[in-house]
């Protein structure tokens, strides 16, 4: 399923919001390769998806360890978790028990569940800390 970008998912924070933003359009990609039956290129597609996604999770997980942030170790743990999850899910699709297009589906789900309510969190407390520092 395509799903396409909309300013609500924005958490206001513009080095997230990008990244997430590209995370979905790489997931539309997946969807899209593996519709057209490539599956060379959706499996390419799931390896750079697996980069970027590893990327951002590493610049959020930095972001809380800079400003100590209490909800730091959970959130790090709902990052780690997917990860296993998905991986699971690449052996399932590599022992053709799957298709990639069900992989990115779940991707979709968990970041739209992840980004209403850890990032959501984690963004308002930046949004708060980047204000108190600029005084206002
Ligand atoms: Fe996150």
């Amino acid at each position: 399923m395509l799903l396409k970008w909309t300013p609500l998912m924005e958490l206001g924070i513009n080095e997230i919001d990008a990244q997430h933003r590209f995370l979905f359009e790489l997931l539309n990609c997946v969807h899209e390769a593996s519709d057209q039956g490539d599956p060379e290129r959706t499996k390419q597609l799931l390896e750079e998806l697996g980069k970027h996604t590893e990327i951002h999770f590493g610049h959020e997980e930095d972001l809380m360890a800079d400003c100590n942030y209490a909800g730091a170790e959970a959130h790090r743990q709902e990052h780690r978790k997917l990860f296993l999850q998905v991986a699971d899910y690449i052996d399932e699709l590599n022992a053709g028990r799957l298709v990639a297009s069900s992989v990115a589906l779940f991707m979709q789900r968990w970041m739209l569940h992840h980004m209403a309510t850890a990032d959501r969190e984690l963004c308002a407390m930046l949004s708060h800390r980047e204000a108190r520092v600029l005084g206002r």
